[in-house]
């Protein structure tokens, strides 16, 4: 089946986000270790960015670290802290060719020096493309998020900055890591787990769902063309 071809793009998802999962398993069907298969979902993260673009989506939100994950072993942790420093450093002139801007939701102070100015130089010398922005969720967690919202809204409370009664919809987003971000219309997880595991649980609100199988080694363009062209067959109602 060619699912590009079913794709209207007329009608194309404007902010798509990613719960990618399933690497550990992956690798150990395998007989290998749990980092292989993060090492192997490089790939798959490289031909999500790249369908994007070619399709003309706007926001990629990427889950590659959530807050829970810096319970996982230590050689882990380190491991992937790594990964992302060197996929950053790799994908950087690729990213700059096609006008890619990359930004990160998260903690990011709880990210290890090296890996957070490597990130950090990558969000500025990547500012101004204009094309496809891609988000970087790491160290990121919706319940630390919201948290941290209501504590800097209590701040600007205190402050005398906002007044209780304009607490709306409006204002609370605009205090979450995701402020300039419209929220996802499609969020697709791999691996077979039906759960949000902690992720922009207040963005999500009305987002369309979709759940594969394939584990996120695995992931290749026909399976997010498969995701978006399930997303165009459903009705979104919003409540109304
Ligand atoms: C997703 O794969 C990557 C991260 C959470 C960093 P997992 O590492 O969760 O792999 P499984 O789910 O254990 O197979
Ligand atoms: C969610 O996957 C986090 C990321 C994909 C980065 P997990 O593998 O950490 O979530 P659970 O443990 O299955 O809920
Ligand atoms: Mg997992």
């Amino acid at each position: 089946m060619n699912y590009l071809e079913q794709i209207d793009l007329e009608r194309l998802p404007k902010h798509i986000a990613v719960i990618m999962d399933g690497n550990g398993r992956w690798a150990q069907q395998r007989q290998m270790e749990r980092v292989f298969g993060h090492k192997n979902g490089v790939q798959s993260v490289r031909e999500t960015v790249e369908a994007s673009a070619e399709l003309g989506i706007e926001y990629l939100t990427l889950f590659a670290f959530s807050t829970e994950n810096w319970s996982r072993p230590q050689f882990e942790v380190d491991a992937l802290m790594s990964l992302l420093v060197e996929t950053i450093e790799a994908e950087m002139p690729t990213m700059q060719k096609n006008n890619i801007r990359v930004l990160s939701i998260g903690d990011l102070q709880r990210i290890p020096e090296a890996a957070r100015l490597k990130l950090q130089k990558c969000i500025a010398d990547t500012a101004n493309n204009t094309r496809l922005a891609v988000v970087l969720a790491l160290s990121y967690s919706a319940r630390w998020e919201i948290c941290d919202a209501a504590r800097r809204i209590a701040e600007d409370v205190t402050k005398g900055q906002i007044n209780i009664q304009n607490i709306d919809n409006e204002v609370f987003s605009q205090y979450l890591t995701t402020h300039n971000i419209p929220d996802p219309d499609l969020l697709i997880r791999t691996s077979g787990e039906l759960r949000l595991s902690n992720f922009l649980l207040w963005q999500l609100a009305y987002t369309e769902l979709f759940f594969t199988d394939v584990k996120w080694p695995d992931f290749r363009k026909q399976d997010y063309y498969q995701a978006i062209v399930e997303f165009q067959k459903r009705e979104r109602r919003f409540g109304k």
